[in-house]
């Protein structure tokens, strides 16, 4: 599925819920208007999407939300995709928090591999940051993800600068000690991320990565399990990597391969723009046909890349997004 500007497509993010159990200051309002469960897809329904999607060349899912653990059920949606779909990568972003609850459930009904949000390792940053978050509850989460096999297991560090990142160095030394991947994320102008107030502000990525360079001697790294646009290294000898999602400082638009489902129907084509269609009608009228044009239109509708660097911004609010 290939857009206007010849980017092939194979890769749909699913939002499968609006609502979550943490309220990070850049991602989502303390006063959210939520959607209204009559409008929110059922798992039939994401099935069937992603049906229509694999007849158009899309074979990579990934599970967002809000918070996608807090939508009842969800290995019943995992193990449908597997039963249903040619889908040959299931992976998950979480907050983590309800990860040691669930992490064996969503294995054994065939999640292969989870991203889990860490922008801090000190406990009290942590909370201020997700406002509800508990740092002790997500490591446990983390441990437990990482023994059941939902690997490889990334980890997302949104950095902000004057709020953390005076931690990039004991973030990144995790890759030091363990075969894990820490990413690190430049702040992109949507929704609440436009008025973080107290929370630090953009910070440059591609200058960290190139004094992590200098200090480390970092070393690209090509083959990585991801869909996503991260770009990694790692230290010489070290068992793990490090990640920069860096959409700022150095774009990545020209490689895109994304296209974005929310919780209530909608076909976001690009993270940077409010247009989307909505096929919510055609899914529940069971229209196949009008759900591959609605994908098609969309994609259609696909802009090059965003223009946050010239000042544009983004209204939807990153948790509807999924990020
Ligand atoms: P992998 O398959 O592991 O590579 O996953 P991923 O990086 O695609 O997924 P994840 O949800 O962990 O993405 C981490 C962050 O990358 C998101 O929260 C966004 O900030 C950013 N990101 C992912 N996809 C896009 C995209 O299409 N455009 C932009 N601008 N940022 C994106
Ligand atoms: Fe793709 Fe839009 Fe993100 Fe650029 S901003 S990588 S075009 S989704």
């Amino acid at each position: 599925m290939k857009d206007r500007f010849g980017r092939e497509h194979n890769y749909l993010r699913i939002s499968v819920i609006d609502r979550c159990n943490q309220r990070c200051h850049f991602c989502m309002p303390m006063d959210m208007q939520f959607f209204s469960p009559k409008d929110v897809l059922t798992f039939e329904e994401i099935v069937t999407v992603v049906k229509v999607g694999n007849k158009l060349g899309i074979d990579r899912v990934r599970i967002t939300g809000g918070e996608p653990t807090v939508r009842p059920n969800l290995p019943t949606l995992i193990r449908m995709l597997k039963a249903e779909t040619d889908v040959k990568d299931i992976s998950m972003t979480t907050n983590g928090m309800l990860l040691e609850r669930f992490a064996q459930s969503l294995k054994d009904a065939g999640l292969d591999r989870v991203n889990v949000s860490l922008h801090s390792l000190n406990a009290e940053k942590f909370r201020r940051l997700t406002r509800l978050g508990d740092l002790e509850v997500v490591m446990r989460g983390i441990r437990k993800a990482m023994e059941v096999g939902l690997t490889p297991l990334k980890f997302n560090a949104l950095i902000l600068q004057g709020f953390n990142d005076d931690e990039i160095d004991d973030l990144f030394k995790l890759t030091l000690q363990d075969n894990v991947t820490m990413r690190f994320l430049e702040l992109m102008p949507i929704g609440e991320a436009m008025s973080l107030d107290g929370f630090g502000s953009y910070l440059n990525l591609t200058k960290v990565r190139e004094w992590l360079t200098e200090k480390y001697r970092l070393v690209p790294v090509e083959e990585t399990k991801g869909n996503g646009p991260a770009r990694y290294w790692k230290a010489p000898g070290a068992p793990g990597k490090v990640g920069f999602i860096t959409p700022i400082s150095h774009k990545y638009c020209d490689t895109c391969s994304r296209m974005r489902l929310t919780a209530n129907g909608e076909i976001r084509p690009c993270l940077a723009y409010d247009v989307h269609v909505s096929i919510r009608d055609a899914i529940r009228r069971g229209d196949l046909a009008a759900i591959e044009a609605g994908l098609k239109e969309a994609l259609w509708m696909k802009p090059k890349g965003h223009h946050w660097e010239e000042g544009q911004t983004t209204q939807t609010v990153m948790s509807t997004l999924g990020g």
